[in-house]
C-alpha cells in the first residue's frame, strides 16, 4: 500500500480535523499524521508522498508552529517525492488574506525540490485576495471551516479523488 504523511500546523484544533478527515478519505492509502510542531521533517525520508496543512492567523501569518518550522522545511530535500497543500482559513472574516498560509508553505515548498500537485479553482469562496492564488487558482485545498463546515467533506472528497492519482 503506497503511504502518505499529513504534517499539519494547528492552533485552534481545525487544521488537525481536517488532517483526521483527509486521513480518513485516502482510504487506499497507509496515512500517518505528524504534528509539526513536533518538528518530524527527518521522518519525511522515509514517505514518498507528503500532504502539508496550516492555518492562517494574524493577518495572513501562518500558523504559529509552522512559522517556528518554516526554515527546517526549506531545508529538507524533498526531491522525487510529490508534496500536496491545504490550507485554513476565514473567507467572511479575513477576505483580503484568505488562507495566505498556505501561501507561505507554498513559497518554502517550492525550495524543496518537490513535485506539488493538487491545485484547484479559486471559485465560490466569497474571498477578495489570497497569496495562496497563484495563475487564478489556489496552490492546494481551501477550507473555510469557520463558515462553511457543511461544505469541508465534498471539498476533501473532491480533492482527494483529484489528487490520489498523483500519488507514486
Ligand atoms: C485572530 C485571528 C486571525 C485570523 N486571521 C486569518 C487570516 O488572516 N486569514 C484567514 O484566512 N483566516 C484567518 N483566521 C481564521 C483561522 O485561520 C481559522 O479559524 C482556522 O480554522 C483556524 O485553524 P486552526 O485551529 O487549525 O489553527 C484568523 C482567525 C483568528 C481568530
Amino acid at each position: 500500500m503506497k503511504s502518505i504523511a499529513i504534517v499539519y500546523g494547528s492552533t485552534t484544533g481545525n487544521t488537525k480535523e481536517v488532517a483526521e478527515m483527509l486521513k480518513a478519505e485516502l482510504k487506499d492509502f497507509e496515512v500517518s499524521l505528524f504534528d509539526v510542531a513536533n518538528r518530524p521533517f527527518v521522518e519525511l525520508a522515509k514517505f514518498q508522498n507528503i500532504i502539508l496543512g496550516t492555518s492562517t492567523w494574524g493577518a495572513g501569518d501562518i500558523q504559529d508552529d509552522w512559522e517556528l518550522a518554516i526554515n527546517d522545511l526549506k531545508a529538507t530535500n524533498l526531491a522525487g517525492k510529490v508534496v500536496a497543500l491545504f490550507g485554513l482559513g476565514s473567507a467572511s472574516g479575513f477576505a483580503d488574506t484568505f488562507v495566505d498560509g498556505m501561501g507561505t508553505l507554498y513559497d518554502a515548498a517550492c525550495e524543496t525540490n518537490c513535485k506539488l500537485v493538487g491545485a484547484t479553482s479559486a471559485e465560490g469562496y466569497g474571498h477578495s485576495s489570497s497569496t495562496a492564488v497563484r495563475d487564478g487558482k489556489f496552490v492546494g485545498l481551501a477550507i473555510d471551516h469557520d463558515n462553511e463546515s457543511n461544505l469541508t467533506p465534498s471539498r476533501i472528497a473532491e480533492w482527494v479523488k483529484a489528487i490520489a492519482p498523483e500519488f507514486v
